[in-house]
């Protein structure tokens, strides 16, 4: 038996006992009727669909933007859902505003979730800049009239809102009044949702973010009984242990990226990750489930596979709210955890609890690298992170990953073991970049050739080397 769904959307309190697989996209518009929020796509590419959510921390809402037509209804559970009608305000807010007198909109089509995206841009931070205003739009897409206009809108909301001087969002006009009582609403929820208790359910399907099994299987995961995935709310998403880092299966993207933590020991983790998806991607797609969709050119596996990370795994859903290595369950290598095409080892009632790694030392430097057909929202063609500890020039520990030239994401094993205790220099690089094409066996397919792939990888594996020791390696020397 499934629980009543509660949540807020807009200014009304919802409980509901629909499937809990249904995308939000789907209730707001077949089940409430707002019409606002589009369906374009239906694969999280064109942001028709733009939502936002808002969840506690602590006293606070922190609202981001989500693709509804991926995001099922059981997991904003006790959280704001947004809709473009729930930014209604008297007239037209200053991001609607700018939107119409830059002629940004023709057809109307994309314009809701221009205006989701924008508006939670100026919701979400404190000093505004004209091109973060704009890369805050990366997961909306105008078929008709085109960008030009549209980055008018946004870099004229900027500085509209950066000459009011402190002044609310709500005189600023951008929220309707409610917002302000939503926090107070959610916390009574919370604790009208914890005393209703949970219900027994069969798991069918395990959904994290859900951008992954909503693109591939959703009529499939609608008919079945769904579980979800997240952290208990009371846990770290990423911490450290010891001389370890210890990152939650459901972190998502956007967590990585926001991470003070782990800015610390990736000083460009930021860039790296800037490459994956849009933002409502990495508000929603989970290291847990990157690593067990087993996509070989999957992002976040490949930089974890590079840090030799460990998995840890749990028989069920029920995390134990005590952090620490004793409490994680079972170990698996992530480098020896796929098995082959989608091949796993993994029972089918484990799930990923945590991914930990040896903290990075003085000495070791991390590179990551992707290349697809187009550079932003694109999957890869080939992708490749490289850990490296040198002491005097000479390796001493060293991991390699490549994604897109195999059926798994690639861990080069051999190519480690003939780059341990070598010198760094410019004749070691194509020599070891020769071991790694060995390695792999890549398929012609829409990203590219056989030979392509390799080449790709060859020149990824240069660029590893190029970047991090730049005295050492000549360019010239390598090709
Ligand atoms: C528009 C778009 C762009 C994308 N761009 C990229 C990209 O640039 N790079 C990239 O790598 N990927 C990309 N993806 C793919 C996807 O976003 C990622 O693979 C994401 O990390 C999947 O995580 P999720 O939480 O959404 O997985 P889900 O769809 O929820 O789950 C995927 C699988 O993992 C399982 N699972 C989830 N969490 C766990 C866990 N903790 N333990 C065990 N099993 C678990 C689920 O049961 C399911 O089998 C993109 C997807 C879309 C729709
Ligand atoms: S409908 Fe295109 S992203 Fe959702
Ligand atoms: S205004 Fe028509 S798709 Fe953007």
């Amino acid at each position: 038996m499934q629980n009543k769904i509660s949540f807020i959307c807009n200014d009304l309190e919802i409980n509901t006992g629909i499937h809990p697989a249904t995308t939000v996209l789907d209730f707001l518009r077949k089940t409430l009727f707002l019409t606002g929020t589009k369906e374009g796509c239906r694969e999280g590419d064109c942001g028709a669909c733009t939502v936002l959510i808002g969840e506690l921390s602590g006293n606070e809402v922190i609202y981001k933007t989500v693709n509804s037509c991926l995001l099922p209804i059981g997991s904003v559970v006790g959280k704001h859902v947004v809709s473009i009608e729930g930014l209604n305000v008297d007239g037209l807010s200053p991001v609607q505003l700018a939107m119409v007198e830059e002629g940004g909109t023709q057809c109307g089509f994309c314009t809701p979730g221009f205006i989701i995206s924008l508006s939670a841009y100026f919701l979400n931070n404190k000093i505004y800049d004209h091109s973060e205003a704009i890369e805050s739009l990366d997961g909306n897409i105008c078929r008709c009239t085109g960008h030009t206009a549209i980055k008018r809108a946004a870099v004229r909301s900027v500085d509209y809102f950066n000459n009011l001087k402190g002044e609310s969002l709500f005189s600023a006009g951008l929220l309707p009044s409610y917002f302000s009582d939503i926090p107070n609403r959610l916390i009574g929820l919370k604790s009208k949702i914890a005393s209703n208790g949970d219900s027994e359910r069969t798991t069918q399907y395990r959904i994290g973010g859900g951008t992954d099994l909503f693109v591939q299987k959703w009529e499939d995961i609608y008919k079945s009984d769904v579980n979800f995935i997240s952290n208990n709310g009371n846990e770290e998403k990423i911490y450290i242990s010891g001389n370890e880092c210890f990152v939650n299966a459901s972190a998502t993207v956007s967590d990585l990226m926001n991470s003070e933590l782990l800015l610390k020991y990736f000083p460009d983790i930021k860039q790296y990750f800037a490459l994956f998806g849009s933002l409502p991607i990495r508000n929603r797609a989970t290291i847990g489930g990157n690593i067990v969709n087993a996509s070989p050119i999957a992002d976040m596996t490949s930089f974890f596979l590079a840090l030799n990370s460990k998995l840890h795994l749990i028989g069920d859903n029920s995390a134990p709210t005590q952090q620490g290595k004793d409490s994680l369950g079972r170990e698996v290598l992530l480098r020896k955890f796929y098995l082959g095409y989608k091949t796993l080892d993994k029972k089918p009632e484990e799930i990923i609890r945590t991914i930990s790694f040896k903290l990075t030392t003085t000495n070791s430097l991390f590179s990551y690298e992707k290349v697809s057909r187009r550079t932003y929202l694109d999957i890869a063609s080939v992708n490749t992170s490289l850990y490296i500890e040198s002491n005097n020039d000479i390796i001493k520990e060293i991991h390699i990953s490549a994604g897109g030239v195999a059926p798994i994401p690639l861990y080069l094993s051999k190519t480690r073991d003939f780059l341990l205790n070598k010198k760094v220099d410019s004749k070691l690089v194509p020599e070891a970049a020769k071991i790694a094409i060995s390695e792999t066996s890549p398929i012609t397919d829409a990203r590219g050739s056989v030979q392509y792939k390799k080449l790709l990888l060859r020149q990824l594996l240069f660029a590893h080397f190029l970047k991090l020791f730049p005295i050492l390696v000549n360019y010239e020397e390598l090709v």
